[in-house]
């Protein structure tokens, strides 16, 4: 039997540490638990957020209807060949399994180690880090249909994934609940560290631990710890422009970090261009921009997400300014 709690805070299950109350929250561990909450839901007539760590999103003061949280804990292993398929609870804690895996020697989630939250939630906004998304190594999602209660599988391709993009963000935004994940994982070596300097943070013949322990030590010598500093990771999507754009960007900033993407487009950095606007380490109120990485929004305690957006506004606004591009935040916008 799942409990449904009444009238919950959820201050302290956002990474951000946005205060939100929710009219109703569950937490179920099983398939049938999570059915039963839905069925509950649907009588009542209740709106159903879904939520999985709290580490992308954005929460309003006052949640109406009820919260969820699968918190699917199983997972396991099976070979097929000289792979490996894991397949995995939504409830996981994402950070948790990449070192479960590879203490095991198995190859494929190493560099996207320290990304909080939990594993449901990854593929949503597709993770990715270090050269690395999730889509590389995803065979397949497990969902239950918000309404219908139906069980299925959808495989890789027709979860459209993009860069921090997907169907769940969507054609399929609140309609499915994303139950269990597919992982296919080798057992052969296949390290990938061409991003950044990772590559020299590691010795010759890397074993996949020794790949995920150098991802952490760059994680965490420019990304804020959630627990000790509330933030959400990237608050802003790199931007993608024309090439033209980025090439008369370039001549008056030869610089500037630019990656070349498909169909005529080139991914700049949101955090070279706030960081160019000299906001880096700046604060107002509750808010400020980090330190270290400028694409990290911090909250110091005290603020609700009105703050939060005004802040990011001013941020926006900023860059659009000097470099005539329009920065989009990354976390989901939770509706109240
Ligand atoms: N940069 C600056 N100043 C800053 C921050 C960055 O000049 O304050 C420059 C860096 O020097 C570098 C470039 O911008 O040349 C890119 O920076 P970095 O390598 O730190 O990566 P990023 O683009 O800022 C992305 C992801 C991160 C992920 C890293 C590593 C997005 C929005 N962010 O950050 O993901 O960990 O790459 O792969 O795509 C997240 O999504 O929460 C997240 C942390």
């Amino acid at each position: 039997m799942t409990t449904l709690q009444q009238s919950v805070d959820l201050t302290r299950s956002n990474t951000l540490r946005l205060p939100c109350h929710v009219d109703w929250y569950a937490a179920p561990q099983t398939l049938s638990g999570l059915q039963a909450v839905m069925h509950e839901a649907a009588n009542r007539r209740w709106p159903v957020t879904l939520l999985g760590g709290g580490s992308n999103v954005l929460l309003p003061p006052q949640l109406h209807g009820i919260a969820i949280r699968p918190s699917f804990q199983h997972w396991w292993l099976e070979s097929c060949g000289n792979d490996v398929v894991a397949y995995v609870g939504a409830g996981v804690n994402w950070h948790s399994l990449v070192m479960r895996l590879a203490e095991r020697g198995l190859w494929g989630l190493e560099n996207l180690a320290l990304i909080p939250g939990n594993c449901g939630a990854a593929p949503i906004q597709n993770i990715g880090a270090y050269g690395v998304e999730l889509k590389d190594v995803l065979l397949g999602v497990q969902v239950v249909g918000l309404k219908s209660g139906n069980l299925r599988w959808m495989d890789r391709v027709s979860c459209q994934f993009g860069y921090r993009d997907s169907i769940f963000k969507h054609q399929l935004a609140d309609k499915v609940v994303i139950t269990q994940l597919a992982l296919r994982l080798s057992r052969q070596p296949a390290p990938r560290l061409h991003y950044g300097d990772l590559a020299s943070r590691v010795p010759a013949s890397p074993n996949p631990l020794a790949v995920a322990n150098a991802v952490c030590t760059i994680r965490q010598e420019k990304l804020p710890d959630p627990q000790q500093l509330a933030n959400a990771g990237s608050f802003f999507k790199n931007p993608l422009v024309s090439n033209a754009q980025a090439a008369r960007l370039l001549q008056t900033y030869p610089d500037m970090p630019h990656f070349p993407q498909p169909e005529g487009l080139t991914k700049l950095a949101a955090g070279w261009l706030i960081d160019q606007c000299g906001l880096k380490g700046g604060r107002e109120g509750a808010f400020g921009v980090h330190e270290r990485q400028a694409l990290v929004i911090v909250h110091f305690g005290g603020g609700d997400r009105r703050e939060l957006l005004q802040f990011a506004g001013r941020i926006i606004q900023v860059v659009l300014d000097r470099f005539n591009i329009e920065l989009e935040p990354e976390p989901r916008l939770i509706q109240a």
